[in-house]
């Protein structure tokens, strides 16, 4: 047997298997890691020194014989269920794929993680190198998409088998700091979120053509729930209130086509068929969806309004499913809730077999946003628009490769 220091070693009871007993290395008497070891045990938190016998095992931390990801809907990794204290660099690495799988807006993904070994906590940062200065000024957006990374965050660690303790804006001194996930303990019999894991990686935006179909009021009430769960409000725009957020998102949609700055941010994050620039973020223009002739529905032209070739034009749904999101307040936290509401909301819809895109163009205009609301309802700050239906998923999009969005910490 040998180990490193921060190594985790782990009494199995010999009949069970369980873990009796674990604990941090944090003194080696040999230099080629033979035991004795100087042990912190997690359950006492005092140092001892052990001379492990036949039921002890080391796992070693961050070069640990990686986990198998298990097949979606199975929670509990083997790693968990043994009650293992650390997680391999290759289980880091995936659960942060599986968090920068969230929409941003544009795909300007403005997120960066650090993991913490030792406290086992990740760090949730925004990076400004995905702000948008034009559409998105005040940061709004910037929060919403990195809310939706910290939901699908909490549902891969959840489904990796961890119970989580999730904190947003931990440190008032550091407002770039957006959260901390820190991993308690393997989880207990709670299935949520875990259960929404199978959807973090085939949710696509689908800026497609829906049927003319009603959302089943059943369906309609477990998205209403979903965003209850993050303290968000979810209601969906009927009558004259659904012809003035349509009318409303038309007049931004039109402002964007004629607006320099709206078009340098587009600029910036939409890549063409033989774009040279990194093909690791922004829209590519197979996500485009078609041109629209007919249907009221605003789905953002990401080509402004310029031809693309090849691009087929399609008749849109004449009153699309919307969905409003509103907070009570506007504040930072407010929009982070909003991301975590948004995501948990179109992970739900896509495994009840829904599409969805987002109609978010009136939200980025300060005089078209505050009317967005519905007076007759205790609505305040519309955060998102939603729009969803049956119709076809969505394409994949590129994202940033995980080394270049995490840091590992010891
Ligand atoms: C705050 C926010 C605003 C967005 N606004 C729009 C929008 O107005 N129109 C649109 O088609 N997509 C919009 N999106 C979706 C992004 O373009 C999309 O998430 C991104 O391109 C990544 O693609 P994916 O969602 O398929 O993974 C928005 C996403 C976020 C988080």
């Amino acid at each position: 047997m040998r180990a490193h220091v921060g190594d985790q070693l782990i009494v199995e009871s010999p009949t069970t298997g369980a873990t009796k007993r674990d604990g941090e290395i944090v003194g080696l008497h040999h230099d080629d890691g033979t035991p004795p070891y100087d042990v912190r045990w997690s359950d006492t938190e005092q140092v001892t020194l052990v001379f492990p016998g036949p039921d002890a095992h080391i796992h070693p931390i961050a070069h640990g014989p990686e986990e198998p990801r298990e097949a979606a809907g199975q929670r509990v990794s083997a790693a968990a269920r043994r009650g293992d204290r650390s997680l391999s660099e290759a289980v880091v690495m995936a659960l942060v794929q599986d968090a920068t799988a969230a929409p941003s807006m544009h795909n300007a993904q403005p997120w960066r993680f650090q993991y913490h070994r030792r406290r086992r906590v990740f760090h949730l940062r925004a990076d400004l190198r995905g702000a948008l200065p034009h559409s998105d000024p005040e940061l709004r957006a910037l929060h919403i998409g990195c809310g939706a990374a910290l939901m699908n965050l909490r549902v891969a660690v959840a489904h990796e088998g961890w119970e989580a303790d999730t904190r947003v804006l931990p440190d008032p001194r550091d407002p770039m700091l957006l959260a901390s996930v820190t991993l308690t303990r393997p989880l207990g019999d709670e299935a949520d979120p875990a259960a929404l894991y199978p959807a973090v990686r085939t949710r696509h935006t689908s800026r497609y053509p829906f049927a003319e179909t009603e959302i089943p009021g059943a369906v309609r009430a477990a998205l209403v729930d979903a965003a209850h769960r993050e303290h968000v409000a979810l209601a969906f725009a009927s009558g004259w209130h659904l012809q003035s957020v349509l009318e409303l998102a038309q007049e931004a949609e039109a402002r964007n086509l004629t607006d320099a700055g709206a078009a340098a941010d587009l600029a910036r994050f939409t890549r063409s068929a033989d774009d040279t620039r990194p093909a690791t973020e922004g829209v590519p223009e197979s996500a485009f969806g078609p041109r629209r002739r007919i249907g009221k529905v605003p789905v953002r032209d990401f080509a402004g309004g310029k031809p693309v070739p090849g691009r087929p034009a399609a008749d849109f749904e004449s009153v699309p499913n919307l969905a409003l999101l509103s907070t009570s307040q506007d504040r930072p936290v407010d929009w982070l809730r909003t991301g975590q509401a948004v995501e948990r909301v179109l992970l739900r819809a896509t495994l009840d077999g829904l599409a969805a895109s987002f109609v978010t163009q009136a939200l980025e205009w300060r005089d078209l946003r505050w009317p967005l609301r519905d007076p007759m309802s205790g609505m305040a700050y519309v955060q998102m628009v939603l729009r969803l239906g049956y119709g076809p998923p969505g394409t994949r999009t590129p994202r940033r490769p995980v080394d270049d969005v995490l840091d590992l910490e010891p």
